[in-house]
């Protein structure tokens, strides 16, 4: 059966439906989950958790149990969303990333962050899903382009001055 790729993207039909699915379940527990992911963010990259000065002075155990941890899973989690449910329509896809990049990049947040947090992300996914190796190639696929348009985003905000 034929696979066509989405000729901007390169991602797969059957990346994407993978991709939403994959989605689908991990979002509808992302209560639980995310503050599994978050948790394990801040502790493999310290360095990531100093940007969020709300959680400064804080523990472990202290940001575990934080509204504003839960808030932060959730604009996580409705960005990750329209990304997904995006992948068809690329314009909107990339003024969605373009908008997000905008955000981080005025609280001086790089595109390694981002790449460190994919990366993580992935390896969680394949974890708590048990995922088959199909949908694993499909997430690297498509956080690789979400990663390629914040980087090439951010150069561009770098070369004006006001970032946006
Ligand atoms: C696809 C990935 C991500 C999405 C969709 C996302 C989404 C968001 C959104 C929607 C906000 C609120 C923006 C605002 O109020 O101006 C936010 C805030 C923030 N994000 Fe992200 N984010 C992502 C990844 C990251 C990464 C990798 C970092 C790493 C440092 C990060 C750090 C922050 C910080 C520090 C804030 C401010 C939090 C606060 O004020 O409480 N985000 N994010």
């Amino acid at each position: 059966m034929s696979d066509p790729a989405d000729h901007v993207t390169g991602i797969t039909r059957r990346q994407k439906e993978a991709v939403r699915e994959s989605w689908g379940k991990l979002s509808s527990e992302w209560k639980k989950h995310g503050v599994e992911f978050f948790i394990r963010l801040f502790k493999t990259y310290p360095s990531i958790l100093a940007y969020f000065k709300t959680f400064d002075g804080m523990d472990f155990d202290a940001i575990r149990s934080s509204p504003k941890l839960r808030a932060h899973m959730l604009n996580f989690k409705h960005g990750i969303t329209s990304f997904v449910d995006n992948l068809d329509d690329v314009e909107c896809l990339t003024v969605l990333i373009h908008k997000m990049t905008e955000n981080h990049f005025r609280r001086q947040i790089a595109v390694n962050e981002f790449q460190d947090a994919f990366t993580l992300f992935t390896t969680f996914i394949q974890e708590v899903t048990q995922c088959d190796d199909i949908t694993l190639g499909a997430w690297t696929a498509t956080l690789t382009v979400i990663s390629t348009v914040i980087r090439d985003h951010m150069t561009l905000l770098h070369t004006r001055e006001d970032g946006v």
